[in-house]
């Protein structure tokens, strides 16, 4: 959650501070990444998603030497789910930079004057049209007959959906008109309407299926089919709005590009305007506002574009944004309702959240029932920065609130109608005492700086069953054990039926299997039951790093994870400097201090992991069972050892991120800035301010070609 009472001004931070915080947003995006593009299923709002990002933005471009190549401003989405096929996209699928403010928009327009040198008086076209919440999809066409449908995924390879895209009516199988161009990539969004969301919710619910949060989701999770026939059975749209590799432009501006597309039998949004400056720009951001209710799609900004394409071409991109278009975002979506009842939820790590039960309302077509209440401050009304209710107002059973829902899927209450308090209205007491089964203490979270924070934890870590379920879940999950058969639903009956109660007791479920008798099981038979052991042996050996990461320490996040694997190489190695860590010793911490992309947030996390019996006591009868391979250690001895290297430009042998675990594996550091500490910069075409900063520092620049002979 956006929640950082103790967050500083970023002009305050330390470099450490800036550092471990840099880190830890960095996992917390990623995870919310995973849980949006991954499972269609994400937990916070875009509004609070933004206020992340936008905070690790602001650190980054204090302390530039913070951004490595697989920081997330390089980064869009997530990479694909291994469902589905991977699609390598000829041209990176790329995002859009956001405008929140008419300042933000006139900022855009600025930059893109200077950047093209001209004078005020000379007027800039944009095509200007709504920004649909939907799922971006690249159709591949040669010789105008569809050939691949793939996702965005990661922005440079997405996951192939070509089945389920031929079940589009709104996808033409074969481009309309006489000469096609031989290559064509069609990007556009698929979504679906708002009436066939709630259409498709009330069959779904009849039938006892999947119910879906919002149209979005239901556009994702119906395209990410197994089955094309259910995507099929799922009333799915397509706008066109851009394009990916094209042997011949038909075109020169977006404009044209829209009506081209027409003309191949796409829809493309019949919203779109051109727009000749910062007023018309504003203005059509609010015409569009105020019919935004009552379209049958939902979106949630309108997209600027500079029309003509040679301008876009000579703008390009900063990251992963193009500096030709921007995302004029909506604030989110309001209504006033009455706050029935506070209910508590313990998540994995025991963070309590309290969730408001409310009066069913509608914000912006869906019904909404719940809304996050975050944390005890912000039921009792106090703000830190980042928080949206108003200071001071505290939150109580039987008052009249209002909800605010953007996009997302769980909206929060943002403020209270004080004149509608009942008289008999109470503030509200938190629980003292987990409502797990053992009541324990609930503690308050001490930040790194030694205060005390806005979360409230269940004190019984992984004795609590909350805990230990949601403990159990990760542990089995794709980037932890990835056991086929094994996910959360068998994981659930399991530890219900008081089989798997810790992960230790996976690997002996084949052994005490004469008395549970699986196979009896509904759902399960004799070969399911059969795989399923076979897969859990094959797991029995583990890479280091997802060894860790499916322990399920706070703040270890698989990249951390990976940090630490590679900073220690062995799990014996780890393992001896997590107990140190934990007694106290002062020479381990700062080990893993220097470690890179480690601070005090998560060594301060492996402490309390390893301070507690119960949890060494779960992690050594895991050990027992399973063999942990050891990292591999960087390489001491190549001549890239040691150096910092710095790669730009586009590399056309390998990917960036292959580039960089190929020059750690070396031994290099990886970083995403040059200065004068930086001993090579790898620059391929395309490369411009990184290639300029190294000849003014006079760093060693290196081709491609020349990197290679470098470390073969
Ligand atoms: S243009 C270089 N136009 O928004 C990227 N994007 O937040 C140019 N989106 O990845 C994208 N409606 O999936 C564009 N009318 C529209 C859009 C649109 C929705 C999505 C798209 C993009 C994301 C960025």
């Amino acid at each position: 959650m956006a929640q950082r009472k103790t967050s500083k001004a970023i002009d305050e931070l330390t470099e450490k501070e800036a550092k471990s915080e840099h880190a830890r947003l960095e996992a917390e995006i990623s995870e919310h990444d995973q849980l949006y593009y991954q499972k269609d299923a994400p937990r916070i709002s875009d509004a609070e998603y933004d206020a992340l990002r936008r905070r690790y933005e602001e650190i980054e471009k204090r302390f530039p030497d913070l951004k490595t190549l697989t920081s997330l401003s390089m980064r869009v989405g997530a990479a694909p789910s291994g469902k589905f096929a991977k699609v390598k996209h000829a041209v990176p699928m790329l995002s859009l930079a956001n405008a929140f403010s008419e300042d933000d928009v006139r900022d855009f327009v600025g930059r893109i004057r200077r950047f093209l040198r001209l004078s005020e008086g000379e007027p800039i076209a944009f095509s200007a049209e709504p920004k649909i919440d939907g799922l971006s999809m690249s159709l591949r066409y040669e010789k105008g007959e569809l050939v691949s449908a793939a996702t965005r995924g990661d922005g440079a390879v997405g996951e192939d959906v070509t089945a389920n895209i031929r079940t589009l009516k709104a996808v033409p199988q074969r481009l309309k008109g006489r000469h096609p161009p031989s290559v064509c990539e069609v990007r556009g969004e698929v979504y679906m309407t708002k009436s066939d969301f709630l259409k498709l919710n009330a069959r779904q619910k009849e039938s006892g299926g999947q119910i879906f949060a919002n149209p979005r989701n239901s556009a994702a999770g119906s395209l990410r089919q197994k089955d094309p026939k259910i995507t099929a059975s799922r009333p799915l749209g397509f706008f066109a709005y851009g394009w990916g590799e094209i042997s011949d432009m038909p075109a020169k501006t977006q404009s044209g590009m829209a009506e081209w597309f027409k003309t191949c039998g796409f829809d493309t949004n019949p919203l779109m305007k051109i727009c000749r400056s910062v007023e018309e720009l504003i203005k059509f951001h609010v015409g569009i506002e105020e019919r935004r209710a009552k379209l049958d799609y939902d979106i949630d900004g309108v997209v600027y574009k500079v029309d003509r394409i040679d301008w876009q071409e000579r703008l390009g991109y900063v990251g992963r944004d193009p500096r030709w278009a921007i995302a004029h975002k909506f604030p989110a979506e309001r209504a006033t309702t009455v706050v029935k009842g506070i209910t508590i939820t313990v998540g994995r790590t025991g963070t309590l959240t309290p969730t408001a039960q409310l009066e069913p309302v509608t914000v912006g077509g869906v019904v909404v029932q719940n809304a996050t209440l975050h944390n005890e401050d912000y039921i009792k009304g106090i703000g830190g920065d980042g928080e949206q209710i108003r200071e001071g107002r505290d939150i109580r059973i039987g008052d009249t609130v209002i909800i605010q829902r953007a996009g997302d899927v769980i909206p929060q209450v943002v403020d209270v109608v004080i004149d509608k308090r009942p008289k008999s209205a109470k503030p509200y007491q938190f629980p003292k005492k987990c409502p797990c089964y053992l009541h324990t203490d609930i503690v308050r979270e001490t930040t790194a700086a030694g205060e005390e924070g806005a979360r409230a934890r269940c004190s019984g870590e992984f004795a609590c069953p909350f805990q230990k379920i949601e403990h159990l879940k990760l542990f089995v999950s794709r980037r932890a054990f990835d056991i086929d058969g094994l996910g959360e639903k068998q994981i659930e009956l399991f530890f219900e039926k008081g089989w798997v109660k810790e992960p230790a007791e996976i690997f002996t479920l084949e052994s005490r299997n004469k008395k549970i008798k699986l196979e009896d099981e509904e759902g399960f038979g004799e070969t399911s039951v059969r795989n399923l052991f076979t897969s859990i042996r094959n797991r029995r050996e583990i890479p280091l790093d997802r060894f860790i990461y499916a322990l399920g320490i706070r703040h270890v996040g698989d990249t951390t994870a990976l940090a630490l694997a590679r900073g220690y190489g062995s799990w014996k190695a780890f393992h001896d400097a997590a107990l140190k860590i934990a007694k106290g010793d002062e020479e381990a911490v700062a080990d893993m201090d220097s470690l890179d992309q480690i601070g005090d947030t998560v060594i301060e996390a492996v402490k309390t992991y390893f301070g507690e019996s119960h949890n060494r006591g779960i992690v050594e009868r895991l050990t027992k069972e399973v063999t942990i391979l050891d990292a591999e250690k960087p390489r001491s001895d190549s001549k890239v050892a040691g150096k910092t290297v710095v790669f730009t430009g586009a590399l056309e042998k390998i990917t960036r991120d292959e580039a960089k675990t190929m020059a750690e594996r070396l031994g290099a550091k990886v970083s995403g800035s040059v200065s004068k500490k930086t001993d090579y910069v790898i620059a391929g075409p395309g490369a411009g301010s990184k290639l300029a900063e190294a000849k003014k520092h006079g760093v060693k620049v290196l081709s491609e070609e020349e990197w290679f002979k470098l470390v073969s």
